[in-house]
């Protein structure tokens, strides 16, 4: 137990992204917020691309919620189309980098156009071995966790008989990003401070960082400076630094990240 909660503390595997802020940094440019949303598209491609330089194996984005909904139909009908022709323009570059593409969240509903996409790019780079994306899209915590006590259900009905033998690790099969390890650092842009709905059990024991950059403003240097706030944190995970055993700088973290382990 000790090796295995060493080994994940020691590098960032896996980011998770609330990509917050394009209207307000549309807003203040007297822009309309579509642009926000536009110019938000040209920070996920770098960043994409900067995880891939940086060896992070998972990205996680959110691009649409569940409670999305309740914008103008004006913009929500504007971030589909956005969806559908980014991923189409995206998927042959998305595709040479070895990115795996996965759709995360409730496709029940959404525009025949978008679906297809989706399921056109997942097939595409199903079995590329870089950067694992995850965008969550129409998706939210709480309907994760509901559909994954339904597919529980569904896949093993005995277990309502021999409810006692449920346990976390058998229920987290069932969730949406089971093909994922959780989440090591959770960025969110835009000034808020709060989860809004997203990954509400794969957070768990995730570092958060918050910053008040709008997310189209957010480039590599601010990345830098999360990761950088991820390695001088000490993860516990419940235990004390003597318990886990961890390295504690840095410093010495970086070594063992470049070192593989
Ligand atoms: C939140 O900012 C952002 C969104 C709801 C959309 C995010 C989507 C993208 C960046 C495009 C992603 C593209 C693909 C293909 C996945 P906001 O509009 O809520 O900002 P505000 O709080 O300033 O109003």
């Amino acid at each position: 137990m000790q090796d295995k909660l060493e080994n994940y503390s020691l590098s960032l595997k896996h980011l998770a992204v609330v990509m917050d802020g394009n209207g307000r940094w549309a807003q203040e440019r007297g822009l309309p917020r579509n642009l926000g949303h536009e110019q938000g598209v040209e920070s996920l491609k770098n960043l994409v691309r900067n995880c891939t330089e940086m060896g992070i194996g998972f990205l996680t984005v959110f691009a649409f919620s569940s409670e999305n909904w309740a914008r103008s139909k004006s913009e929500i009908n504007f971030l589909m189309t956005l969806f559908v022709r980014t991923i189409n323009n995206e998927l042959t570059k998305l595709d040479n980098q070895g990115v795996r593409l996965t759709f995360v969240g409730d496709k029940y509903g959404l525009p025949k156009s978008l679906i297809n996409t989706m399921n056109v790019s997942e097939t595409k780079t199903r079995s590329n071995k870089g950067l694992k994306l995850n965008i969550c899209f129409n998706y939210g915590g709480k309907w994760d966790i509901v559909q994954g006590i339904k597919n529980l259900i569904k896949n093993d009905p005995d277990l309502l008989k021999n409810y006692n033998s449920l346990t976390e690790e058998i229920f987290s099969k069932h969730l949406s990003l089971s093909e994922s390890p959780s989440p090591d650092l959770f960025i969110r842009t835009g000034g808020e401070k709060r989860l809004s709905n997203f990954l509400l059990w794969d957070l768990a024991y995730t570092e958060l960082y918050f910053t008040d950059t709008f997310w189209p403003d957010f480039n590599e240097n601010h990345l830098k400076m999360a990761v950088d706030f991820y390695y001088s944190r000490k993860r516990k995970f419940g235990g004390t630094s003597e318990t886990n055993n961890l390295i504690e700088t840095p410093e010495e973290k970086r070594q063992v990240v470049k070192c593989g382990n």
